[in-house]
């Protein structure tokens, strides 16, 4: 498995990719989302982890950096259905975490919905923590040793 991390994509590369994994989100990732803005969006501000298999890709991260608070985000967590349950999103995250260790960025959140129970177990064991309830969704957040 290739994990690169820090990746910037074109429009057209997140596009293809949010088609990609459309189907393997909690819910289908173009419901609540319209793929071209969101695309030109992503291609504008966000980095990416991505995870693959001899050009066969099996997951991805998207993760926008603010850099006065030296705080990240994380607006999308995908593993293709075909490829979990072997570690590609512990990978990925351990990626990420080097990432943000080695820019000196100490804080990680991202947003999961209340009911995806599988996702929160995931994030639980990666060391993130509930901080708040934003309506049907829950902020976790983690904090990096430096
Ligand atoms: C949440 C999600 C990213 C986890 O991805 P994943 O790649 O399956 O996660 P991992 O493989 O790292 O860990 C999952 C399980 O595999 C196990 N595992 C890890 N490495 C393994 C390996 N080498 N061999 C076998 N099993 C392994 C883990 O122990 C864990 O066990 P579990 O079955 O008790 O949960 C994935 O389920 C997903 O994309 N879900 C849909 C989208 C989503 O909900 N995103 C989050 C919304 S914010």
């Amino acid at each position: 498995m290739d994990i690169c991390v820090g990746i910037k994509l074109s429009k057209e590369k997140v596009l293809n990719l949010l088609a990609y994994f459309d189907d393997s989100s909690d819910i289908p990732l173009h419901e609540g989302l319209n793929f071209d803005t969101y695309s030109e969006k992503l291609s504008q501000n966000a980095y990416f982890v991505l995870a693959t298999d001899n050009g066969v890709q099996l997951g991805f991260i998207a993760y926008y950096l603010n850099y006065e608070a030296n705080f990240a985000y994380i607006p999308q967590t995908v593993v293709h259905l075909s490829a979990r349950h072997r570690g590609v999103g512990h990978m990925m995250f351990m990626s990420l975490y080097k990432e943000l260790q080695d820019k000196v960025f100490a804080l990680l959140q991202l947003e999961v919905l209340k009911n995806n129970t599988y996702a929160r177990m995931f994030y639980a064991r990666e060391g993130f923590v509930e901080i708040e309830v934003h309506g049907n969704r829950l902020l976790m957040e983690k904090v990096l040793a430096l």
